[in-house]
C-alpha cells in the first residue's frame, strides 16, 4: 500500500524536521508500504484555496482551475493512507496544513489517517484534537491513538531516533493504518 506523510510546518528555520524525517525513515524501511510519498508543504507551496466551489464539488483533478490544485489532488489520489505530522500553532494546526486538507474532497474519503504532533507542554495535543474533527469531516478514517512529542526539541536534541516507546507507538500506528485500509477496501 501507498502511504503519504504530510509535514505541516513551512516556516523558515522550522524545527520539526527530526520528527517528520523520523516518521519518513521508519516508514521507508517498512516493507508493508510499497511507496512512501513524503510531502513537505514548503516545497509543495500550494496557493490559498481559491476555487469557485468547495473541493467536494470538484469531480476530477482536471476540473481544478489551478495547476497546483490539479497536481495536489492527483498526488492525494495515488495514496492509500495518510499520516499528518504537525506542530501546534496557537492551540491548532498551522493554516498551511488546514489549507492542504481543504484543497481536496472526495479523494480523502475512506483513507486511514494517523496523527502525530510535536510542541511544548502538551506535545501539540490541541492541534491533534482540531485535526480529528477536520479529518472526520473530510471522510478520513482516524487511527485512535495519536503520537505526541512533549517538549520535542529535547527528545531529538541528541540527533538520534526517539525512544523505544515512540518507535513502538509508530509501529502500532502503521499496523492500524494497514488494518483500516484492508477493512475499508473490501467490496
Ligand atoms: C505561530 C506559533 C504559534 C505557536 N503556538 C504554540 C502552541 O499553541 N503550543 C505549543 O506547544 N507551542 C506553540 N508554538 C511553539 C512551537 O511548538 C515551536 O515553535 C515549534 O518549533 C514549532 O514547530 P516548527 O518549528 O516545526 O514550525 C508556537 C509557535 C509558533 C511559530
Amino acid at each position: 500500500m501507498k502511504l503519504m506523510i504530510i509535514w505541516g510546518s513551512t516556516r523558515q528555520e522550522r524545527k520539526g524536521g527530526p520528527v517528520a524525517y523520523w516518521v519518513k525513515s521508519v516508514a521507508k524501511r517498512d516493507k508493508r508500504f510499497d511507496k512512501v510519498d513524503f510531502v513537505d508543504l514548503r516545497e509543495l507551496n500550494l496557493p490559498f484555496y481559491d476555487e469557485p466551489v468547495d473541493a467536494f464539488s470538484i469531480a476530477k483533478p482536471e476540473d481544478y482551475t489551478s495547476p497546483e490544485g490539479q497536481a495536489w489532488a492527483e498526488r492525494v489520489i495515488k495514496s492509500d493512507a495518510v499520516i499528518l505530522v504537525t506542530p501546534e500553532y496557537n492551540h491548532g494546526p498551522p493554516a498551511v496544513l488546514k489549507n492542504a486538507l481543504d484543497y481536496v474532497g472526495n479523494p480523502w474519503i475512506d483513507k486511514p489517517v494517523g496523527l502525530i504532533s510535536y510542541g511544548g507542554r502538551v506535545g501539540g495535543a490541541r492541534a491533534i484534537e482540531q485535526l480529528r474533527s477536520i479529518t472526520i469531516e473530510l471522510g478520513l478514517i482516524n487511527v485512535a491513538n495519536a503520537i505526541h512529542f512533549v517538549r520535542f526539541s529535547r527528545t531529538f536534541e541528541s540527533g538520534e531516533e526517539p525512544s523505544e516507546v515512540s518507535n513502538e507507538s509508530l509501529q502500532k500506528m502503521f499496523s492500524e493504518i494497514i488494518r483500516l485500509h484492508t477493512a475499508f477496501s473490501k467490496p
